[in-house]
């Protein structure tokens, strides 16, 4: 989910994704209003009222909230490290892609997969969007801790708004820093030898994953070895105990080669719970022209970004990543801030499933703007949307779509009634802004 599944994208896909629907002329506002700003529309926006109302919710700003104790603890292992967690959400698509070295045709950048306020403006997808920006005040070891937005799928685990953390430490690329780090990181060697973690490695450097070209083997090595311990400290920190980590059945942690824009070489790391590897962040040393953009070129050093949700979910067993969002008391006054404990689930109410059959409108229709619509209506009554089939008119070659969507309160049951007017209002609104026809 959330971080990594971006790195999964890179790999994976092949051709671009379609452009998203045309904005409809006439309809559209010509300037929206976000965070108390006023911006000109243009062919790019595509922030939708539901994800809007995110913006000021900060949740890893709300004192007992199980995100904002996650985020304290982290910021706790790092004693010696600042902290930063109210930068604006709002950035230029050169902090979010350019200023990180992200090719001009990176998936990323495409209006199907961030969401645009328009062209020059659009919500942070990460929170390396902000590394040129921090390493330029000149801090050399931070934490940030920022909601995220990107355009997704809808299920338990996918929400279009999560948390991330990025975390960085750099210093100078000379003699006597790099020993400095070396004699930090065999101070972490020593302490994580007496602790219950085995760490399946991989080698820091390889022909796939290379140092950089301005950076000597040597410190590249030492670099990559101090964000392995620094990182398996932590990792040891938030999971031993939840993982009931023994002598005997330690906790397990994997290290694999990564590829990210903007760090090399660069890992992922995977943490094993209840028998199955989860990927937790995603890391690496950080791009030398990076930190020439932040204006600090003498430096070298690290950085990683997790997603808060997905560590979230397992720390307080919490079934399901809409739950953070609920302002129910049933959920909120569980959590004590700092304290991690196991969520126990209030009345579970059953779901109701409706299917949609739709021709798409032409090519210009991504899977993206129907979750969009479906979450612009039903809000978080929605819990999945699954596409069930497609397929292609042999004559006319138009392209037939039929998604189930389920409907499901945390807080009551649905009656038939209400299912059915949301569902009213999705048909609707699917024709009217995406121009489907229905089946
Ligand atoms: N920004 C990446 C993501 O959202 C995660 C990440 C990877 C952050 C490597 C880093 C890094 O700082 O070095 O998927």
């Amino acid at each position: 989910m959330t971080s990594l599944l971006w790195r999964i994208r890179y790999l994976h896909r092949r051709t671009p994704t379609l452009p998203a629907r045309r904005r409809q002329a006439t309809s559209a506002p010509l300037h929206i209003r976000v965070l108390g700003e006023k911006y000109t529309t243009d062919d790019y926006t595509n922030l939708s009222p539901s994800i809007s109302s995110k913006l000021s919710k900060r949740l890893h700003a709300q004192k007992g909230h199980p995100i904002s104790t996650l985020r304290t603890l982290i910021e706790n292992h790092f004693p010696d490290f600042a902290h930063f967690s109210s930068l604006s959400p709002i950035v230029t698509p050169y902090q979010n892609f350019d200023s990180l070295s992200f090719p001009a045709d990176h998936p990323g950048r495409a209006k199907t997969d961030s969401y645009y306020i328009n062209r020059n403006t659009m919500l942070r997808t990460h929170t390396s969007a902000h590394e040129v920006e921090v390493f330029a005040k000149g801090t050399e070891r931070w934490l940030l801790t920022a909601d995220v937005y990107r355009r997704d799928e809808i299920d338990a685990s996918h929400y279009p708004v999560f948390h991330q953390m990025e975390g960085a430490k750099i210093f100078g690329n000379d003699p006597s820093s790099i020993e400095q780090i070396e004699k930090e990181t065999q101070r972490l060697e020593r302490q994580l030898a007496a602790s219950n973690i085995v760490t399946e490695d991989v080698q820091h450097i390889s022909q796939t994953n290379p140092a950089q070209t301005s950076h000597n083997v040597r410190s590249s090595e030492v670099t990559a070895k101090n964000l392995k311990l620094c990182l398996n400290s932590l990792l040891y920190e938030l999971f031993a105990d939840v993982a009931g980590a023994s002598e005997d059945d330690p906790l397990r942690v994997r290290w694999i080669e990564a590829y990210f824009p903007f760090t090399s070489p660069s890992y992922e790391v995977e943490v094993f719970f209840r028998g199955k590897w989860l990927e937790i962040l995603g890391c690496g040393v950080v791009l030398q022209s990076t930190l020439d953009r932040a204006g600090v070129a003498n430096k070298m050093g690290w950085a990683f970004g997790l997603g808060l949700e997905r560590i979230a979910m397992i720390l307080f067993s919490i079934p399901d990543i809409r739950l953070f969002w609920s302002e129910d008391p049933r959920f909120l006054s569980q959590f004590t801030h700092g304290k991690i404990n196991t969520f126990k689930p209030y009345s579970k109410y059953p779901p109701s499933y409706r299917d949609i059959s739709f021709w798409k409108p032409g090519r210009d229709m991504h899977d993206n703007d129907l979750y969009d619509v479906v979450r612009d209506v039903a809000g978080d009554l929605v819990e999945d949307v699954t596409i069930i089939d497609r397929f292609t008119h042999p004559k006319t070659q138009r392209d037939s779509l039929t998604a189930r969507v389920v409907y499901r309160s945390f807080d009551r049951s649905l009656v038939n009634e209400e299912v059915n007017g949301l569902q009213d209002r999705v048909v609707s609104h699917l024709k009217e802004q995406l121009g489907v026809e229905i089946r």
